[in-house]
Order: C-alpha cells, then structure tokens, then sequence
C-alpha cells in the first residue's frame, strides 16, 4: 500500500471516523469546511459527531463486519474514541489508510504499554509499576511507595477506574474496588501544575505544536484551560520536546496530546498520551489560527500543516450536565460579555459529570480570560449563583 500512503488525500475525498463523541463533531465541523465528506461509526444513534457528518454508521466498534464496510466507503480512517480493539483497528487497516496507526493506538490505550515505551525513549514519566497479581500489588508498593494512585491500565477517563491509596495496608482492598483488573500504582505527584501539549505530525515527518496549554482539573475532570501556559520557556521546551520524541518514535501521523505533571521541583513528567485531539485544545478553535481539529484533518490527509500561533490570551471552560441541574441554564446571560463564545455539542442527556459544552473567551491577559469565562459560566446558573453568594 506504499504509494496510497504518501498521496494525499484531496478535499472532495471522504473521512471516516470512529466514534461518535465531541470530538469527532468538531473535527467534522473542521473537515467539513475544508470540503471533505465524513462518515462517522458509533454504537449511539444520532451522536454529537453523527449530527454534522454525511453518514452515520451505526454499529459496535467490535463488529468487524460493519468495520470492514465503514472502512471501504472512505477514504482515510481517524480515531475520536481510541478505546477500539486491536481486531477492529486492524480491519480498518486492511480496507483502508488508518492514521493514527494501530500500532499507535494499541500503544496509548494502555497505560502501562503507554508509560514503558515513553520510559525506554529516556523520556520522564510517573514513577509507576504495573499490577496483575497480588505479589505484582506489594513489590509495586514497595518500588512506587505511599502515597500513590491505582488506576485500571485500559478503559480510564475523567479519573474512572483510578483509587488513591494512602497506606500500604489499604491497597488490597482498593485493588478490589478496580475489579482486580491489570492496573498501574503510580506515585502521587506533589503537583505544581498540569500542562499539555497538542502536536501533529505529517505523513512527511513535519510536525507542529501548540505552545503548551495549562489545565486544571476538578474531580479529576478537565475544567479550566488557559493558553499560554504560566511556565518558563525553558520547561516549555521540554515538553514540546518530549512529545515530538515520542512522535517520531511511534512514527506517528496526525494529531495527539501529551498530558504533563509539572512537579513543584520543575521536573516535567508524561502522564499519559490522547492519540487524538483533547479537551485541553477546545480552545484552538477560537483561538489559534489552525485549530487542534483542522490540524487532525490536515495531517491525517496528508496536507501541509496549518500555522498554530494563539491569536490572543485565551481560556476555556467546560460545561458538565451538572450545570442543568435546576433546568435549561441561562445561555443570554452568559453570553452577555459579548467576547464569549459558546460550544454545545448536540447532547440530548445532561447527565452530572458529562461533558456538555465549553466556552472560551480571548483577552489581553490569561489572567483576564480565565476571570471572564468564569463569570460567564457562573452566570449560566443564576439561582444557583445567588444560594452560595458566588
Ligand atoms: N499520579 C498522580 N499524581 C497526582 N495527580 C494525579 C495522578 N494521576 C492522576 N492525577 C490527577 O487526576 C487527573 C486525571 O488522571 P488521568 O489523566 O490519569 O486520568 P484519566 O481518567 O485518564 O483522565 P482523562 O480524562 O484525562 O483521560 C490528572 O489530570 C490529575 O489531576
Ligand atoms: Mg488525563
């Protein structure tokens, strides 16, 4: 399949994706302005991806019958779940260009195959051992130590499948709560903050990044991004550093996110790899030249890259179901600062925890940004706002 490798694939040709969520609906929304056609597979029926597609498909990413088919009817396949079975991966792979690889996926879907290949580039990584038995559990414990973080090693989002354990003499019974299933202990980082870095590379080598992103998370959910991240250019570097090591380690082509612990002595530690865009990058969309989603589109069809330089200070903040607690929330109100831009991603069942939306807003100053998108998202809930005083 050498040379179909290298042609690239022109607007006017058709994309399919699998998955159906948030990502894979602003991705199409970035290939779909581009020209291309996309097709969407999913288990759910009219997804958040499904509503801006041509096509959507639906069936279990285990079906390999309905792969196969989804796979011959386009002409590249790209990933906004990366969850998919190695079979399904490589029956994409036999009916049609996949990028991400595979091989890339099966790397980054697994925290301890994740974190041992970035470990063997000499790249920093959480001090982790990995867990499949009860002896595994105490000699883990006994490289790794009090405090750490028990987290299943496949399947984890938004801190599901992860225990924190304080003690030794609880670890047994939190590795019980996981289902005893394969897991990873990790150290539990003494945090300064968390940044990311979002980068593509070209079918070419080329490769491109976004200045890294600062996150900050509430339990264990992404809630708040600002970009440029508050960190020296030197440490900055490191990360940017990093994630193109392990790019071009995995020879990998199109769009990924590298999420990094900063630890209160300036090391800079990779916590795990997206092989896809990222809640971290939402705000590239209105913020940066080429958003994280064209991007994807640009590398996985093997166009030139697009220039990532951040227009204005920006932050973004997520909208989880929780905000619909007391009914619709107060959309006018929120984008009464006319700087406001909002993001809903067509989700029918605003479930506490799920991610519903975002807002981002530009301004002069991170610090201005972060303050404004804040008093927008607190204005979506005025009942509430007013209960607590905020
Ligand atoms: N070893 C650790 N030390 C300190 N904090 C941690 C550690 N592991 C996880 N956390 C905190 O929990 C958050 C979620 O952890 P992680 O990224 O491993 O989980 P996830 O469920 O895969 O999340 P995601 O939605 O990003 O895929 C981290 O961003 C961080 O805030
Ligand atoms: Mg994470």
């Amino acid at each position: 399949m050498g040379a179909e490798h290298v042609r690239p694939v022109l607007p006017g040709a058709t994309i399919g994706v699998l998955g159906g969520g948030q990502l894979g609906r602003m991705f199409a929304m970035a290939a779909r302005r581009l020209g291309y056609r996309v097709h969407t597979l999913a288990p759910e029926h009219d997804t958040p991806t499904g509503q801006i597609s041509d096509v959507e498909i639906n069936a279990s990413y285990e079906d390999l019958d309905a792969v196969a088919r989804f796979a011959q009817n386009v002409d590249v396949v790209t990933f906004e779940f990366e969850n998919v079975s190695a079979a399904a991966a490589t029956t994409a792979e036999t009916h049609a260009i996949v990028r991400p690889s595979g091989h890339a996926l099966h790397v980054a879907q697994h925290r301890i195959r994740e974190k041992s290949f970035v470990a063997d580039l000499g790249v920093a990584v959480t001090p982790f051992a990995p867990v499949r038995s009860d002896d595994d559990l105490q000699a883990a414990l006994r490289i790794v130590g009090v405090p750490s973080v028990l987290k299943t090693a496949a399947f984890g989002y938004d801190g599901k499948g992860q225990v924190a354990i304080r003690e030794a003499a609880s670890a047994a019974a939190a590795w019980d709560t996981l289902g005893r299933r394969e897991a990873i202990l990790e150290t539990f980082i003494e945090l300064d903050r968390e940044i990311s870095v979002i980068a593509a590379r070209g079918v070419d080598g080329s490769w491109s990044a976004f200045a890294p992103f600062e996150n900050v998370h509430r339990n264990h959910i992404l809630d708040v991004t600002v970009s440029p991240a508050d960190v020296p250019v030197a440490l900055s570097q490191r990360a940017l550093d990093a994630t193109r090591a392990v790019m071009d380690a995995l020879n990998y082509i199109g769009l990924l996110c590298i999420e990094f612990f900063v630890t209160r002595d300036g090391r800079v530690l990779v916590n795990e790899i997206a092989p896809r865009p990222h809640n971290s990058g939402h705000l590239t969309f209105d913020a940066c030249r080429t958003s994280q989603f064209e991007q994807q589109v640009r590398a996985v069809c093997g166009l030139p890259l697009g220039a990532t330089d951040l227009l204005q200070p920006s932050a973004m903040a997520n909208l989880l179901g929780d905000l619909w607690t007391d009914g619709e929330p107060d959309w006018r109100s929120a984008l009464g600062d006319p700087s406001v831009k909002l993001h809903l991603y067509g989700k029918y069942a605003p479930r506490p925890g799920r991610k519903m939306g975002h807002l981002t807003v530009l301004a002069p100053t991170t610090l201005e940004a972060r303050q404004r998108v804040l008093h927008a998202r607190a204005r979506l809930m005025p009942s509430r706002t007013q209960k607590s005083d905020v």
